[in-house]
């Protein structure tokens, strides 16, 4: 039985005190639906230690946006495995797009990543997706492929999670047609040793599409942003038909 999991990738938005708000919003909304459904917020660093108070206790888990690959050392800017372990951080994000974007995040060090994540007992969450461009030139399965075979190696699939997100429906409002996010995390999942991975999607998931997306059978879940930076909307995610 594969897990289903609803996260929130909250990226560079909401202080300390936005994030508390937004939780004593949310907690009520969420509090007995499906509780077999996993429910993630990937904060930012700052909020982690407030956040892993104000959630215990609740069936929401913590998770953080990144992680360094080495277990500690002279790194400025960056985090490593143990101090998010310390803060109650189950999962993080590996390989965002913006990460690879804006940060020079490569394959390998996406790799790195999630090797270090996993010596830590974290769930990595691990995006792959292809830009607009790639698509029109019809090498999504190509980028994707490369993605997993590069990130994965010497990955344990059984501590893993992995979100499809086209970069081109990322924060634009525009969705990846369901049918077709099926047919993508389907070529996903048989490259996979452990068919039983929690596979995402992720761009532009909010209260209007939801339904549609999470009907489809090879997808178990969402990983969403600007949807889940308003509790009213992130709940009706989790509380999906
Ligand atoms: P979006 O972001 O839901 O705002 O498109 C998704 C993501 O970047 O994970």
């Amino acid at each position: 039985m594969r897990k289903i999991i609803i996260a929130g990738n909250w990226k560079m938005f909401k202080t300390q005190a936005e994030s508390l708000d937004f939780l004593k919003e949310l907690l009520p909304k969420i509090a007995d639906d499906h509780e077999e459904r996993e429910v993630v917020l990937c904060t930012p660093f700052t909020d982690l230690g407030l956040m892993s108070k104000s959630l215990h206790g609740t069936r929401i888990r913590l998770g953080a946006q990144n992680i360094h690959w080495e277990d500690e050392g002279a790194f400025t800017g960056e985090i490593s495995g143990s101090m998010l372990t310390e803060m109650g951080v189950r999962y993080v994000i590996v390989g965002h797009s913006e990460r690879r974007q804006y940060f020079g995040e490569t394959n390998a060090t996406v790799n790195q990543r999630l090797k270090a994540a996993q010596r830590h007992n974290l769930i990595p969450i691990l995006c792959v997706g292809e830009s607009k461009a790639q698509r029109d030139a019809g090498e999504t399965e190509a980028i994707i492929f490369e993605q997993l075979a590069k990130g994965l190696v010497d990955i344990d699939q059984n501590a893993l999670v992995i979100a499809y997100e086209p970069i081109w429906a990322i924060g634009t409002g525009e969705t990846c047609d369901a049918i077709e996010a099926n047919r993508v995390i389907g070529l996903i999942r048989e490259k996979l040793t452990n068919k039983n991975v929690t596979i995402q999607y992720g761009g532009s998931v909010k209260p209007a599409n939801v339904d549609e997306i999470m009907a489809q059978p090879e997808i178990d879940g969402a990983l969403v942003g600007g949807a889940s930076l308003e509790a009213e909307s992130f709940a009706r995610l989790v509380k999906h038909v």
